[in-house]
């Protein structure tokens, strides 16, 4: 190739970055979401009843989903989706039951230090972690370390997520009681224990502040953003909120349930009012827990809209939104 060919292709390649800035710029988060939905991508394999608590990454280009389910008895349980690669495989993906059992699971890569950490809810601290340097195994796991070994007053700590900037890692949870709470520690402890201590960072009804809460880093952006499932009169929702710092205060974004971040509202669906626990899919599948506004997917759990009794037993399934713009 000639020099000034080069110069050419370079001025040309130049140009499409400036066009990729520009285009990741114009996609802020709406303030009125607006989503379309996929019906239930998957149904529980023989002997389970629900498939709940998703989280996703993309690993080796292919879609890697931990989740936990409930059995048709009494057992809680936790599992993977062998690895897919468009979610229209996700029902013909095989189902893996994971041992120790990793309830409510937060799935990503820690990049300081190269490993996968599985993050889950009644192991043996209050919230505890796995490593591994393969995530689609469900073997591998090291043996399960404290993540966090403090309790809340008058409520059971539940629905862990972590998130990291350049300094800190946080840790989110709720408590089925109106209250989201937060631990941190220097970026270089972890994996590590958060501690005993915990802060309230939101204070609500029970309903408003329920449960699931997920935090996000906006992707070409200098703000967070937090979702928290909510109990409404037609189903469960979610809320959202932002902040210019994980360690700072939050402030309500879509946070009714008639203006939802995501719920019956304003999903799409037609199989479930209830949107309820999940992630939203990452551009990244690291300890930033970055999304993309431009390509917004949140990966739910709903269900059939005749469903009901007892909670345990709900059917829950898999389902996926898309963002409308
Ligand atoms: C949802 O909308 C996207 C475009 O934003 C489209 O590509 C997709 O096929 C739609 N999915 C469903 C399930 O309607």
């Amino acid at each position: 190739m000639r020099l000034f060919e080069t110069g050419a292709l370079l001025l040309a390649s130049a140009g499409l970055v400036t066009a990729r800035v520009a285009a990741a710029a114009a996609c802020a988060l709406p303030s009125t979401y607006r989503w379309n939905s996929t019906g239930a991508l998957a149904n529980p394999k023989s002997g389970w009843a629900s498939l709940k608590d998703f989280t996703h990454v993309t690993y080796n280009g292919q879609h890697l989903v931990f989740g936990s389910f409930h059995d048709t008895g009494s057992i809680w349980g936790s599992m993977n989706f062998g690895l897919f690669s468009d979610w229209s495989n996700m029902g013909s993906a095989s189902q893996n039951k994971m041992n120790p059992g990793t309830v409510a699971p937060t799935l990503f890569f820690f990049s300081p230090k190269n490993t996968w950490v599985l993050a889950y809810q009644w192991g043996p601290t209050t919230f505890s972690y796995m490593a591994n340097s393969n995530p689609s195994s469900v073997s591998g796991w090291s043996s399960p370390q404290p993540l966090f070994s403090g309790t809340i007053s008058g409520a059971s700590a539940i629905d862990q997520t972590v998130i990291g900037d350049s300094s800190n890692m946080y840790l989110f949870f709720a408590g089925d009681n109106g209250k989201i709470y937060r631990a941190s520690m220097p970026i270089g402890n972890f994996p590590g224990n958060f501690g005993t201590a915990s802060t309230v960072v939101m204070s609500d009804s029970t309903n408003n502040l329920f449960e699931a809460v997920q935090v996000y880093t906006i992707s070409g952006s200098n703000q967070y953003l937090m979702i928290v499932e909510a109990i409404g009169a037609n189903g469960r929702y979610f809320r959202s909120f932002t902040s210019n710092s994980l360690s700072g205060s939050w402030t309500a974004q879509a946070a009714s349930e008639s203006k939802p971040f995501a719920g019956k509202a304003n999903s799409g669906a037609t199989w479930t009012n209830d949107i309820s626990h999940g992630d939203l899919i990452r551009s990244n599948p690291d300890q930033t827990m970055t999304i993309d506004p431009c390509n917004l997917q949140f990966l739910y759990q709903g269900r059939a809209t005749n469903s009901g009794g007892t909670y345990d037993l709900l059917p829950y399934r898999p389902g996926l939104l898309t963002l409308q713009h």
